[in-house]
């Protein structure tokens, strides 16, 4: 049964009256979801809700309304952000987060709720070491890259909406005996390209925590060849330190012309989409956590799950650096694409 006790209703709620929510950073699917717990969490208790158009932008230019339940009825499985997201370039000067200040003072604004990526969190803890505005910050981003999370909300979608593309390339890469590029996204972080990589079944893995040796690449392919692979696929983080898929792809056939190769950057259509069950459970949970957390009196901290426990991790632990990759996934990605 879905019971809420009651001393959770009654936690400290009188101390806020009001929440501010947005998303901020590049969008990731189960914003949405996010924002409606984030709300629907509020309104249980009996807290007012204030939506925040486009992240620290509309903080600054003022675009603040109020949100209901019903504000968002209908949006759990649309992918983008209905709050819209922005990088602000303002929001770094003192004069712009002032401005920001006055207008969610103006709307009676007590704490905010942050979903975005590391430097989301970085404006949230400038914020409130200059305003004391508590903020509760929620790790959206598809690069899984943020400390302190097994999991950020989007990366589940952005993986399977890779691996969708690559089994339809595989398919052609096959019929012509090509040697495929695939680029995809992941920043510095090479969290999409070896979950795709792995679950696509790449014959390599190309990440920006390895060195990439091109060479080596070659001669592993021409092994491939040899012990009749036809086709190859190849995955290629965008923050590969050898270069982008086109970079290297132009580099092995430079060393090997014989090889057909052909490039696909999948680029922002790992960002679209509706959401997986899991992206809509992670938005979900994160964002009931957040609200109760600011309700509890916390601030300063990113929500986030690790072995499937809720988890809460210092804003200047969570971006100091990135989750580093899975020692034992690396390891198993190399056995399996001999
Ligand atoms: O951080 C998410 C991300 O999609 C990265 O993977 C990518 O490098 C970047 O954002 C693209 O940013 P933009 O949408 O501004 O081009």
């Amino acid at each position: 049964m879905n019971f809420v006790p009651n001393f959770v209703k009654r936690m400290n709620h009188k101390m806020i009256k009001n929440i501010g929510v947005f998303t901020s950073g590049g969008d990731s699917p189960g914003m949405n979801a996010c924002v409606r717990a984030v709300v629907r969490t509020a309104v249980y208790h009996e807290i007012k809700v204030t939506g925040i158009m486009r992240g620290f932008q509309g903080m600054i230019e003022n675009d603040l309304f109020p949100l209901h339940a019903r504000s968002v009825s209908n949006i759990i499985h649309r992918g983008g952000t209905i709050l819209k997201s922005a990088r602000s370039a303002d929001f770094i000067k003192p004069e712009g987060r002032k401005k920001a200040y006055e207008n969610i003072k103006a709307a009676g604004v007590e704490a905010l709720v942050a979903i975005g990526g590391d430097g989301t969190f970085r404006g949230a803890t400038i914020f409130f070491e200059e305003y004391g505005i508590p903020v509760i910050g929620i790790p959206g981003t598809i690069d899984n890259d943020l400390f302190g999370t097994d999991y950020t909300l989007g990366f589940d979608t952005a993986v399977n909406t890779a691996v969708e593309a690559i089994d339809k390339i595989r398919d052609t890469a096959a019929s012509h005996d090509r040697l495929f590029f695939i680029e995809v996204m992941g920043r510095d972080a090479g969290y999409i390209a070896l979950w795709s990589g792995i679950s696509g079944g790449a014959e390599a893995i190309l990440l920006p925590e390895e060195k990439t040796d091109v060479k080596a690449l070659v001669d592993s392919l021409m092994a491939g060849k040899k012990k009749e692979k036809s086709s190859s696929i190849v995955i290629v983080c965008e923050g590969d330190d050898a270069g982008g898929a086109m970079k290297i792809a132009e580099q092995v056939k430079s060393l090997h012309p014989a090889f057909d190769t052909r490039v696909t950057v999948l680029g922002h259509v790992q960002r679209g989409g509706s959401p997986t069950v899991f992206d809509r459970i992670l938005g979900s949970r994160l964002g009931v956590a957040a609200v109760e957390a600011l309700m509890r009196g916390e601030h300063s901290k990113m929500a986030g799950v690790l072995n499937n426990q809720l988890s809460w991790t210092e804003f200047k632990n969570a971006t100091k650096q990135h989750s580093p990759l899975d020692p034992d996934m690396l390891r198993f990605s190399k056995i399996l694409a001999i």
